[in-house]
């Protein structure tokens, strides 16, 4: 049976600063809980050490060679937070229109309050698509998204992600190598991976998530399979669909297992691949009969989010509406109210014309900035511990000054460049969701029968 324990929750809202809350709670002012006091630290005092850093992620291992980001120049770590904003704000100003700030919804509000366009993933995909005249894309994001952007953007465009270590540890639990060996070992099963049956079906479609690396994308490309977010997720699984027998779907098993589930996939027909085992651990009748094979890949954030979490919520907030992202645990998706990618949840929170209380299981930094943005609503994170995503954090003020300070100077620091061997399969894996996506369609969720 399990035990509920009733936590205090940060306290916040109208501030929509998660630094700020853990500043508090490291210098004793606030009764709230971090799961690393690190997180008060500069992320620069962790470039040089190998590791996600402080923060969600903290505990997983991560590749060897992944990027690390070089010492950033000491005037940017000594300035005072007054200073960075006023910096960052004079070389935009200076720059005008020849640089694009994009800042995803998970990063820090000092950061997000200097961006041009605030999104998802996907939406900030986009927007790189639609600045063809800018010189630098500056993404204050996470490396897939900065290699996505270099896609999708301009040749002459530079893209430039502020810390080269703000990786993502779920992108990079599928590496390249295991995913080629992965599809030798299902060609052993099915054989002609190109081969159509009598229905018009190849053995499988790979689908990966936008959260992995180009290289991954480009393998995803060249053997006729599509890119999804989480807004798109069950759009582009009917895609596959028509096309293929199964899917191999990476790196983040919860997606695909939570999306094709509100499909109607039975939880028998999708086996889970381990990379470290022999035909993923699975035996050759569940790889004949699987209908979505998945990738042994999660997210450090979303596995924070628990049942319990939920429960908790429920007896403390009668009434209370839960929302999570589809990268939580199965159980947490189906004990909660609704589940949706991160703009899903903006929506749905926007649209309640009623003050509502809402226990959203997502990032912090985002739920924070909601509750702040209305404060109509009651609004909190399910998971009481702060914690934020641990590479999203690497992005400090001082490195968006310093890559926007080196602009102004003439120099291109931090540019992520995709190969072109890797990028023309990887942007048609992308134009594949694109093309897919109806461009009036609204972002999907899923309500859960109560
Ligand atoms: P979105 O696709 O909703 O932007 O989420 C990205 C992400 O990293 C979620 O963990
Ligand atoms: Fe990666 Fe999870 Fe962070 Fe998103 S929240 S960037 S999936 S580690």
């Amino acid at each position: 049976m399990t035990t509920l324990t009733l936590q205090p929750r940060p306290e916040s809202p109208a501030d929509p600063s998660v630094d700020h809350v853990i500043r508090a709670i490291v210098a004793g002012d606030s009764t709230a809980e971090t799961c690393n006091t690190d997180l008060a630290e500069g992320p620069w005092n962790f470039d040089i050490r190998p590791g996600y850093g402080p923060g969600s992620s903290m505990g997983d291992v991560i590749p060897t060679g992944s990027p690390r980001q070089g010492e950033l120049p000491q005037e940017y770590r000594d300035a005072t937070d007054e200073e960075l904003d006023a910096r960052i704000i004079a070389a935009k100003a200076t720059l005008g229109d020849r640089v694009v700030v994009l800042g995803h919804f998970y990063q820090r509000e000092e950061v997000i309050r200097h961006a041009d366009y605030v999104g998802d993933s996907f939406q900030l995909a986009n927007a790189a698509l639609e600045h063809p005249d800018a010189e630098a894309i500056v993404f204050c994001g996470v490396h897939f998204m900065a290699e996505t952007a270099d896609l999708l953007s301009q040749p002459r465009q530079a893209v430039i992600l502020p810390n080269l270590a703000a990786g993502c540890s779920m992108a990079d639990m599928a590496d390249i190598d295991q995913v080629e060996e992965c599809w030798e070992q299902l060609e052993d099963v099915y054989g002609d991976m190109d081969a159509v049956d009598g229905d018009g079906l190849v053995p499988v479609i790979p689908v990966t998530y936008m959260n992995s690396s180009a290289a991954i994308k480009g393998f995803v490309g060249r053997h006729g399979g599509i890119v999804c977010t989480s807004s798109n997720a069950q759009t582009v699984l009917e895609w596959a669909f028509e096309r293929g027998r199964r899917v191999l779907f990476f790196p983040d098993q919860h997606l695909g297992r939570n999306t094709a589930k509100a499909m109607g996939v039975p939880l028998e027909q999708m086996p889970m691949w381990n990379p470290r085992k022999p035909l993923g651990g699975a035996s050759v009748t569940e790889i004949e009969d699987a209908r979505v094979i998945l990738w042994h890949g999660f997210c450090s954030v979303h596995r924070r989010f628990t049942v319990e979490q939920i429960e908790t919520a429920r007896i403390e907030h009668l009434g209370v509406r839960v929302i999570v992202h589809p990268e939580c645990p199965m159980a947490v998706v189906d004990a909660a109210d609704e589940a949706g990618s991160t703009d899903y949840i903006r929506r749905a929170i926007e649209a309640a014309t009623e003050p509502t209380t809402f226990a959203i299981g997502t990032e912090v930094n985002l739920v924070q900035r909601l509750a702040a943005a209305n404060p109509q609503h009651e609004i909190f994170c399910l998971d009481p511990v702060v914690c934020p995503c641990s590479t999203m954090y690497r992005i400090h003020p001082g490195y968006l000054a310093w890559v926007l300070e080196s602009l102004v100077a003439g120099a291109v620091v931090n540019r992520i460049t995709v190969p072109a061997d890797v990028a023309d399969p990887a942007r048609l894996a992308l134009e594949r969701m694109l093309a897919a996506k109806p461009p009036a369609a609204p972002a999907s969720g899923w309500t859960n029968a109560s």
